[in-house]
């Protein structure tokens, strides 16, 4: 194990060795530990979790190489009004983000990092977005001092050696990233499980592609490859470059001739990306011959080739998905993907040493909920207590998914022929329709709204307005985003088909009117048939809409009138979801397209 800064596996690379000395001299950790990535590093380092108290071992005959980690109460999700995007000038950052003036803010964040990791170690984590070496993939060096942020990386992302050796080739460009859990720790103090700081800031500085996280361990505030870096800063990167940078997943349909169809769908946080991306078609799909392939389940970067065709690659390597609601009959890929090598986060500790959370299947007798509390059934009848958090999370590495495509880690990426957006809607949104071109495409995905979800700290159920499900995502103007969209088609010789769904929409009662999960595969055939030009649509107001017919639906009893309520289109409801759509205008005004403008008034017209 390499223990200081002189002991660099970096060769060449001293600007980056450099940094990383300066940085030790203001968080003064008590030593320096130079990722490797290897398995018996990530062991010693779960050992030491275990140790410590911060993460228990799962019985090993059931839960092979897996752990169990409870966060503090206070650090259970990302942390919205806590994140910062300091641009240069308040405006570029424009009015969707919370904007510091990135001088006072280093100077803010020089003090809290002074020192702050005192008695702890400071982990020097090089990583890869994307497959190392992929024209399409980005660098980055997370320095931290939490052991669960490594442990979870390298499941994340392609971490260690490998990646050093890239970054010392012709001294590549790096984005540095500074993660404390910011408490620092007194000589002989005792540390507790889940240390973290109930001051946080996570902050972006998109010009220097610089990001500093202080005070939480938890998932998109900690794992700083994912949110902050894929999307927040690589969103800039994207814009300045001709690429696009987006939170969505990446899936494969294989037709029963053996041709496959690439699509990409942005549905905001807890909204189905993973449980879409690991669809399982119904039996008579899959007797036909319909296969679904998993390439990613969260974030896409997305470039035209040379011949003008949208190719994307996950630039990740694990899933950090929704624990709560994953079974063996909702997402028995997921369930496989979890059952080994996994970190579990917040969800309920079983008697035998195993997991469970609500939605996975029969209830434990009884169990420690996320909190380490006792709980049983009668406890959760009487006072309504969850035993999992509902954000725990599991982080599993994507290569154990049954479905992995063959063609996840191609460093070309996949040729993607349509985007779905989707967001979580009680009322007005359809099942599927389709937009009529691009720039109605991009006006359906920039006026998106979703029921607000436990994915991050706030009011749960309000409909808010989420652009491409990328409000706490992008890492600059709103506005400019939507003209980059826009923008990106000229460089298209091929334009994907672009549609919205909504598995969420309701009854009078209240009840999921469509039963969602491998029944979307139904509206996936229509959605890659459309893709192809092969099957019929009808128009409406709001774009096209498939007829009852033009979906398969054996093997399920849906009627035509259950259908015509999904699909209903409702004047008077798209009428006040309109106002909606104006009320984000209003915000983005000085920086938006005049297409978006355009296509608004143009829907007016046909309501
Ligand atoms: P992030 O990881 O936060 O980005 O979430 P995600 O978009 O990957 O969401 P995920 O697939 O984890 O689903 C979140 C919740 O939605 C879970 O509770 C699922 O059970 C539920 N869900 C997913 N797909 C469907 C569906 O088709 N119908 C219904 N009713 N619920 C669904
Ligand atoms: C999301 O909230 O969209 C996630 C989880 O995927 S986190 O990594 O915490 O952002
Ligand atoms: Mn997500």
């Amino acid at each position: 194990m390499n223990t200081s800064a002189h002991s660099t596996p970096l060769s060449s690379n001293r600007h980056l060795l450099r940094w990383v000395e300066k940085m030790a001299a203001l968080c003064q950790p008590e030593t320096i530990h130079w990722v490797d990535g290897s398995q018996e590093e990530y062991d010693a380092l779960c050992a030491q979790m275990v140790a410590s108290g911060t993460a228990i071992k799962l019985n090993e005959k059931h839960w092979p190489g897996c752990h169990y980690v409870r966060s503090d109460p206070s650090d259970v999700a990302r942390v919205e009004d806590r994140t910062f995007i300091c641009s240069l000038s308040k405006d570029a950052a424009g009015p969707t983000n919370n904007w510091v003036n990135p001088f006072e803010m280093r100077k803010k964040l020089k003090s809290l990092f002074a020192g702050c990791m005192r008695g702890r170690t400071m982990y020097v984590l090089p990583y890869s977005m994307g497959p190392i070496g992929s024209p399409m993939s980005q660098l980055g060096v997370e320095l931290t001092d939490s052991p669960y942020v490594v442990t979870n990386m390298r499941i994340m992302a392609r971490i260690g050696l490998p990646v050093f050796k890239e970054i010392d080739k012709e001294e590549k460009r790096v984005v540095p990233c500074m993660h404390t859990v910011g408490a620092p720790l007194a000589p002989g103090q005792k540390d507790v499980p889940w240390p973290c700081n109930k001051e946080k800031y996570i902050v972006h500085f998109p010009e220097t592609r610089e990001i500093w996280s202080y005070g939480s361990g938890y998932g998109g505030n900690a794992l700083l490859g994912k949110k902050c870096f894929a999307l927040r800063i690589a969103s800039n990167m994207a814009r300045d470059e001709g690429w696009m940078a987006e939170h969505m997943l990446i899936l494969g349909v294989e037709d029963p001739h053996g041709e496959k169809t690439y699509v990409a769908a942005a549905f905001p946080s807890a909204c189905g990306k993973t449980n879409f991306a690991m669809l399982i078609p119904p039996t008579h799909f899959k007797r036909q011959g319909w296969k679904i392939w998993t390439v990613g389940d969260d974030i896409a970067w997305i470039k035209p080739d040379a011949n003008g065709r949208l190719r994307a690659i996950n630039p990740e390597a694990g899933f950090f998905g929704v624990a709560p609601g994953t079974s063996q009959s909702t997402n028995p890929n997921a369930m496989a993907a979890l059952a080994k090598n996994t970190i579990f986060t917040n969800v309920a500790l079983t008697p035998d040493g195993g997991v469970w959370w609500e939605g996975m299947g029969t209830q434990p007798a009884e169990c420690l909920d996320w909190q380490g509390k006792h709980w049983t059934p009668e406890i959760a009848l009487q006072t309504g207590a969850k035993a999992a958090h509902p954000n725990a999370r599991f982080t599993a590495p994507a290569s154990q998914c049954p479905t992995i495509d063959p063609a996840w880690e191609d460093p070309e990426g996949v040729p993607i022929s349509a985007i779905i957006f989707g967001g979580r809607r009680a009322t007005t949104m359809p099942l599927i329709y389709q937009a009529f071109n691009w720039s109605g495409g991009v006006y359906m995905g920039a006026t998106m709204g979703s029921e607000m979800t436990a994915a991050a700290a706030g009011t749960i159920g309000k409909v808010r307005r989420d652009p491409m499900a990328m409000l706490p995502f992008c890492g600059y103007h709103m506005g400019d985003y939507f003209r980059h969209w826009l923008k990106m088609q000229r460089t298209l010789s091929e334009t994907p088909r672009v549609f919205n769904v909504n598995w969420f929409r309701k009854d009078e009662k209240g009840q999921f009117i469509w039963p969602g999960f491998g029944d979307n595969m139904r509206i996936l055939k229509w959605i890659v048939e459309r893709s192809r030009g092969r099957t019929a649509a009808k128009e409406t107001p709001i774009g096209w809409q498939p007829h009852y017919e033009d979906i398969d639906w054996t093997g399920l009893d849906f009627s035509k009138e259950q259908f015509e309520q999904l699909q209903e289109v409702d004047r008077a409801a798209w009428r006040r979801e309109v106002i909606g759509h104006e009320e984000l205008f209003l915000d983005l005004h000085d920086h938006l397209p005049p297409e978006m403008i355009y296509e608004r008034e143009l829907l007016i017209c046909r309501l």
